[in-house]
């Protein structure tokens, strides 16, 4: 090869930041903390999911997050409700886990039927057990920079997979395009903390950030939570940005035999070639949602049996 060819070869290959591969390494080490502390006399792990109602997108979410739960050697317990459980009914659920002390971590999967609040659930749920960091209290921890809290289990995992592949935001400038409580705004407060994972200059933008292509194409780090596949194209992006796609929008896909497929927000192909490191979509961050949820499950676990 000569120098023109391996110039050519270096600032062409964007590493594939592969949620699938970051994920079986990491749940690889929580399977030996488990290991290690069962073989102590401790009880392992356990996380329970609420289900409620049959939402195919919801059982295929909570399905992997049990298959986790048993590759790492968490007691993982699915409890599935009707869809016209009352919200009495369910609070009285979480209030009965709440207080189970063989029981580290719960989740309730969302979406709720319309007659159940989810913000009054996503607050029933003890502080301590919401291993998905979803609770004001928890949130209210992570805007104060305070890290006995529980991490948003996206964003955590986010972290987790720069860390993996050696990605330090540290200095950088992060742009978060998207400003949900589920994603871009815990991104913003993670990524912007004085904490190994953070120390990076933030900028959030939303749906009213007049020239949008003009904050994004200043970002090292671009994160883009924002449920619109396809939107971000290259000339949005930065030469040699790293790209973090949050997106997964089933559009379709006649091609396969279910009709659809998943797509990001960013789009992929164009912008393979412009940048240093990107997501994919599906296996990126996907899998790393999983893996933030189950850290937080470990860490909690570990508080108690250090
Ligand atoms: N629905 C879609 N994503 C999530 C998640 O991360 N946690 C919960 N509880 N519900 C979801």
């Amino acid at each position: 090869m000569t120098l023109v060819d391996s110039e050519y070869f270096c600032k062409t290959m964007a590493i594939i930041l592969d949620g699938s591969i970051a994920a079986a390494s990491i749940r690889t080490e929580i399977a030996e903390a488990v290991k290690s502390s069962v073989a102590k006399g401790n009880r392992p792990p356990g996380l329970v999911a609420i289900l409620v109602g049959e939402d195919g997108a919801s059982q295929t979410y909570v399905g992997a997050k049990k298959t986790a739960c048993d590759e790492v050697g968490f007691a993982g317990d699915v409890r599935r409700f009707a869809a016209d459980i009352t919200e009495a009914e369910l609070m009285a659920e979480i209030e009965k886990i709440n207080v189970d002390e063989t029981i580290d971590g719960l989740i309730v999967q969302l979406p709720l039927p319309k007659h159940i609040s989810e913000e009054k659930v996503t607050q029933a749920i003890l502080p301590g057990k919401d291993v998905d960091g979803f609770h004001d209290i928890n949130m209210g921890k992570l805007a104060k920079g305070d890290e006995t809290g529980v991490k948003p289990a996206t964003p955590y995992g986010i972290t987790l997979l720069m860390k993996h592949y050696g990605i330090d935001a540290s200095g950088k400038h992060v742009v978060v395009v998207g400003r949900s409580n589920i994603v871009g705004r815990p991104m913003s407060m993670l990524l912007s903390a004085a904490a190994p994972y953070g120390n990076a200059t933030v900028t959030l933008c939303h749906s009213r950030t007049k020239d949008l292509a003009s904050f994004t194409r200043m970002a090292d780090i671009l994160v883009v939570a924002l449920g619109k596949p396809g939107f971000v194209t290259a000339d949005m992006v930065k030469e040699g940005a790293v790209i973090i796609d949050v997106g997964t929008t089933r559009v379709d896909d006649a091609s396969r035999k279910s009709g659809w497929r998943l797509r990001g927000d960013v789009d992929y192909d164009a912008v393979l070639d412009k940048v240093s490191a990107i997501t994919p979509v599906p296996k990126g961050v996907g899998p790393m949602t999983i893996t933030g949820l189950m850290m937080n499950t470990l860490e909690v676990y570990k508080a108690k049996f250090a």
